[in-house]
């Protein structure tokens, strides 16, 4: 009931976090994350009856705690998300495992801007490092409780833009607070020193097609990446078009694995040499798509989402299948070409719009009024790809006018139910 779910008249207000959100990129901010990435409790449904005999103020909070709700949506699994969370979280634990030195096999996460590869690879790293802080908890017990924390399991850092061979190595340096030494090789000696100090075993290095590979930095540059495969960590390369970045630059495909083979230039080894011996440093690259609307599985997947988005929206007009029924699901991959971030941002903005214009439920007519916007595009790097196209002068699909495609009406007959108190 309302009295029990709202918070009380002069309560503080649970849903609202004071100070900036937490940087993952230090180490301080990462463990931050990772304790309330689950936490946030979305505001109770409330019919518009219920709403109605809220008093003013608490009839504010809940609009502000419903506001909080539809900007903190959860992240839901995707078939693509799941391939990538999967794989990535079996290749940390099995390297976290080996006991042996050597290279371990890493990972690079490859997909366009907004289709999730940050968020997707940060909540796998977390879950990873939830079991492993666990175990190093039995392993070393007893450790003085308001010491510094030594125990990294989990780096994540992200290159700034335009980076160098010297930038990487500073933006790892800096998830510890280490200090960065003048030279390329003094820097690469700290990170290593860290990564042991601080037993990481896995390191995430976010947008690292932001590396510049067409200058004299290159040649540094695919030494720096060879130098921290030789790490005892597990790598994570997340970036839009790897393949295309130069990065790959000298590596080549194990037919027998699918794996990309880094050849140790130095020590003269030839491909087929790496190969027969099974050795070198190797990766595998798994690619996260949109969402695909021209299969069966595909449009079942999107109807899926669109359902765990509908059922986090608090508008006091919504009824089920707002967004899963009707020509809804169509415009809305039509809007978005299926990619999830920028449906995202869709939601967002038109659930902001429809509490300021009391509709209170979306429509294709509002939405259409509502533009997608990316938020701080200084913060992406347009060179490396990272802005996405957003598809502009979408039209509402019309029953009668000429389809620009077959629209599968396979999933149509879910009907329309209103909102029990609508
Ligand atoms: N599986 C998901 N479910 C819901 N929202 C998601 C999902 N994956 C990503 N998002 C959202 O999409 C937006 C873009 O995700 P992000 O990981 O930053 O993309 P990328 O790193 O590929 O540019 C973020 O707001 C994120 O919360
Ligand atoms: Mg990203």
């Amino acid at each position: 009931m309302v009295d029990q779910t709202t918070p009380d008249e002069h309560a503080v207000v649970p849903f609202l976090r004071a100070g900036p959100p937490p940087d993952r990129t230090r180490w301080e901010g990462w463990q931050q994350w990772r304790k309330i990435r689950d936490t946030f409790v979305p505001a109770p449904h409330l019919t518009l009856a219920e709403h109605q005999y809220l008093s003013p103020r608490r009839r504010a909070l809940h609009d502000l705690h419903r506001t909080a709700t539809h900007v903190n949506m959860r992240l839901q699994e995707t078939p693509m998300s799941m391939r990538v969370a999967n794989l990535m979280r079996g290749r940390l634990q099995n390297n976290a495992m080996k006991f042996m030195p050597g290279t371990r096999d890493g990972l690079m996460i490859n997909g366009g801007g907004f289709q999730g590869k940050t968020e997707t690879a940060c909540d796998a790293a977390a879950s990873f490092e939830d079991v492993r802080r666990n175990i190093h908890h039995q392993l070393l017990p007893g450790r003085t409780p308001g010491t510094r924390d030594v125990f990294v399991p989990v780096a994540y850092c992200r290159l700034p833009v335009r980076a160098t061979p010297k930038g990487l190595c500073k933006a790892i340096l800096n998830v510890y607070g280490d200090p960065h030494p003048g030279t390329l090789d003094d820097l690469v000696r700290a990170v290593r020193d860290a990564i042991r100090d601080h037993h990481t075993s896995a390191l995430l290095i976010d947008d690292v097609t932001r590396l510049r590979l067409h200058r004299e930095d290159d040649q540094d540059t695919l030494d720096l990446i060879r130098e921290l495969m030789d790490l005892n960590v597990t790598l994570v390369l997340i970036g839009v078009d790897i393949p295309g970045s130069g990065l790959l630059r000298g590596a080549y495909v194990d037919p027998r694995t699918g794996q990309w083979v880094f050849p140790d230039v130095k020590n003269g080894k030839n491909h087929e040499a790496m190969a027969a011996t099974q050795t070198g440093r190797r990766f595998d690259m798994v690619d996260l798509d949109p969402f695909d609307y021209s299969t069966l599985a595909g449009i079942t997947a999107f109807l899926d989402h669109l359902a765990g988005i509908e059922e986090q929206l608090r508008l006091l007009r919504s009824f089920t299948g707002m967004l899963t029924t009707g020509e809804m699901p169509e415009y809305l991959f039509d809007r978005t070409r299926g990619v999830v971030g920028l449906l995202r941002r869709l939601i967002e903005d038109g659930c902001a719009e429809a509490i300021t214009t009391r509709e209170e439920r979306l429509t294709k007519e509002l939405l259409a009024r509502t533009t997608i916007h990316l938020g701080n595009l200084n913060d992406l790097d347009e060179g490396a790809g990272e802005i996405p196209e957003i598809p502009q002068d979408v039209t509402s699909p019309q029953p009668e006018s000429p389809r620009k495609r077959g629209r599968n009406t396979v999933l149509d007959d879910r009907g329309e139910r209103p909102a029990a108190g609508d």
